[in-house]
């Protein structure tokens, strides 16, 4: 059995390790838990979308009860929202959110995105000839703010918000320190939750209030867990995004060229990130409703399952030279967003997202580059989030505004 190194030093070469065990290889988690990690593109389109395997683990892991009140990955079983609910209950979790980033809605938002980038630019450019952190600055910074004006959330909740849901996705944190993280996130959540109740606003945390008269399943508890659900789903994840496709191109000035000079669409560029480094690799966790039979490996009822969504974009059964960073490749197939029911609701904000910030970045900043070796960017402490836990760049002389 291999145990994951909750370090995530290597995530990309642990998966490829587990590619080769086999369909589904048993990984031991923190605290001894024990789950079928999952790595192959057909094999997790399959699953996901299969009703024998549930993300809800009241209903279907048989070690629910008997994992620790400080299992260090409990906010990730703990949580009663979608995104760890089944069948009926997640259809009717879902419904209220699931129209949310359709065409009209983005467009709408673009405007707000392009401000938030181009404020963001011009703070950095006013510190240009010193190296800077380009995560801190700017790619935690657009996904932040960007979800901060969606859910209405006030200036005294935004740092602690920002401070406590990273830390949802360590694994190397210690049972007391996870379960800290959670225990700030619930206090964060409900003190916005009663925010909206005196002080309605035209935000989606205001229609999930709103939305609670309509639907009694939604208590307190389930609002309070679904906006935490949101926004650590939005913020970390889009921010790895940014970040590691600005990596990619600061690494590398052919594709560089070709994105900046826009031989390649920003789109191209965002697709192509998100299959070679996609921003969530391993995401706890499924469970088996029923036994059945992975291509000759028995899943027992009540088994635990770990989807490595990140690994398909990587998997060379599926692309050619996968671990190289080529804007022109034709097919950018990947799985970073999920697949089937559970399928990423925000993915059109992230893309939407990516896109804008990347362009406006290069734009400015044609020639940014690394201000230190690739190889000393340490990544996070994580098999869940892949990303770095700082990115600094050299900004370069900035290009001016085209009049
Ligand atoms: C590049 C950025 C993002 C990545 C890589 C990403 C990745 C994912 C993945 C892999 C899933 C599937 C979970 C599963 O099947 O178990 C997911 C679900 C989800 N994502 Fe994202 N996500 C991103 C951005 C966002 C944003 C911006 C939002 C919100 C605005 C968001 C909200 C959600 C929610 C609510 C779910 C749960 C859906 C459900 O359970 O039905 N995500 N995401």
């Amino acid at each position: 059995m291999v145990e994951l190194d909750p370090t995530g030093r290597n995530v990309h070469g642990e998966v490829a390790r587990l590619r080769e065990n086999g369909p589904a290889a048993l990984v031991l988690l923190p605290g001894e838990v024990r789950a079928w990690s999952v790595t192959r593109p057909e094999l997790i389109k399959r699953l996901a979308g299969d009703p024998r395997v549930s993300r809800d683990p009241r209903r279907h892991w048989s070690a629910m009860a008997t994992v620790p009140p400080d299992w260090p990955l409990n906010a990730f079983v703990q949580l009663k929202s979608l995104i760890t609910a089944y069948g009926e209950d997640h259809r009717r979790l879902r419904k209220p959110l699931s129209g949310t980033f359709g065409r009209r809605r983005l467009e709408l938002l673009r405007p707000r995105i392009e401000e938030i980038v181009d404020r963001l630019i011009d703070d950095m450019d006013a510190d240009a000839g010193t190296p800077i952190c380009l995560r801190e600055r700017f790619a935690a910074q657009v996904p932040a703010e960007v979800m901060w004006d969606l859910f209405g959330v006030p200036d005294s909740l935004r740092a602690r918000f920002s401070s406590g849901l990273p830390r949802f996705t360590n694994t190397a944190a210690t049972p007391d320190e996870a379960g800290a993280a959670f225990n700030e996130m619930v206090s964060c959540a409900t003190e916005l939750l009663a925010v909206k109740r005196v002080f309605p606003g035209q935000d989606l945390a205001t229609d999930l209030v709103e939305g609670q008269a309509s639907d009694q399943s939604m208590t307190d508890e389930v609002l309070i867990h679904t906006l935490i659900t949101m926004l650590g789903a939005g913020i970390d994840t889009t921010s790895n995004h940014i970040a590691n496709a600005a990596r990619a191109l600061a690494v590398d000035p052919v594709q560089r060229r070709l994105a900046v000079s826009g031989e390649v669409g920003w789109d191209d560029v965002v697709e192509e990130s998100l299959r070679r480094d996609g921003p969530v690799m391993h995401l706890p966790l499924r469970f088996a409703v029923e036994d059945f039979d992975l291509e000759g490996v028995t899943i027992k009822q009540g088994d635990a399952i770990l989807l490595a969504f990140g690994a398909p974009g990587r998997d060379p059964s599926w692309h050619v030279d996968a671990h190289e960073f080529d804007l022109t490749r034709s097919e950018k197939d990947h799985l970073a967003f999920g697949y089937g029911v559970h399928y990423c609701v925000g993915a059109p904000l992230a893309r939407l997202e990516g896109a804008i910030a990347l362009e406006r970045l290069f734009t400015c900043f044609p020639d940014l580059e690394l201000a230190v070796p690739p190889d000393e960017l340490i990544p996070h402490t994580s098999f869940i989030g892949c990303g770095f836990q700082s990115l600094p760049v050299n900004l370069r002389p900035r290009v001016p505004a085209e009049r």
